[in-house]
């Protein structure tokens, strides 16, 4: 093959590349979107686990769902705004309808998050990154709301049949993964 031929195959292989009009994340941009995202859902873990917490002890469980029902997504929002990312919890047994997964790319990244249970990111077709990790049942706290309903207090229960008419969210055992973050990031 002559010089120019080569030149011509790897004119051609760019073009390939750049066709869907994407650029493609480099190894350095991936680690730092698994960085960013790790961070980021870290320290929304945090702030709404410390909410939920201090709710408990101020006004017991029944007001801590409550609490969650008025203040779980304006918390998540504003970590959002904060950071330049759009923010979701989705899960499979879903207690806010707001939180289904449904979309193509959300089925497939949660069959990904069940089998390898770590997190991960990938490249939407629009060009956008986006970031999953598995959320799991990881501290006892956590089951005074989404455990066997025979564990859950009645004051909860009842806020969240209330709230939640159609919730799945209970049942759950101590260390289950019980959804996953979704962490999109804006356009690059
Ligand atoms: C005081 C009760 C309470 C406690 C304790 C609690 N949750 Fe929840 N959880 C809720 C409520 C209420 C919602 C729905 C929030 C909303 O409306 O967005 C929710 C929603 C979620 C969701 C989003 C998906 C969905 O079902 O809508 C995840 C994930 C979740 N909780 C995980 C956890 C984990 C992990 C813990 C422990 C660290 C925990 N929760 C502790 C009440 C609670």
């Amino acid at each position: 093959m002559g010089r120019l031929s080569i030149f011509c195959v790897l004119l051609l292989f760019c073009f390939a590349c750049n066709v869907d009009g994407q650029h493609h994340l480099s190894e350095n941009e991936k680690n730092s979107y698994m960085k960013l995202g790790n961070r980021i859902s870290m320290e929304m873990q945090n702030e709404l686990l410390s909410n939920v917490a201090k709710a408990i002890r101020e006004g017991g469980v029944g007001y801590a769902v409550e609490f969650c029902h008025q203040h779980a997504l304006p918390i998540t929002d504003s970590m959002a705004n904060l950071n330049k990312v759009y923010i979701q919890r989705l899960s499979d047994k879903n207690r806010n309808p707001d939180n289904v997964i449904q979309t193509n790319a959300d089925i497939e990244a949660w069959e990904r998050v069940k089998k390898e249970k770590v997190d991960f990111i990938i490249e939407e077709e629009k060009g956008k990154v986006v970031y999953y990790r598995p959320i799991l049942l990881a501290m006892k706290t956590c089951m005074q709301c989404h455990g066997k309903v025979e564990e859950i207090k009645e004051e909860a229960l009842q806020v969240i049949h209330e709230k939640y008419p159609e919730d799945k969210a209970t049942g759950y055992e101590l260390g289950d993964l019980r959804g996953m973050w979704k962490l999109t990031f804006a356009d690059r």
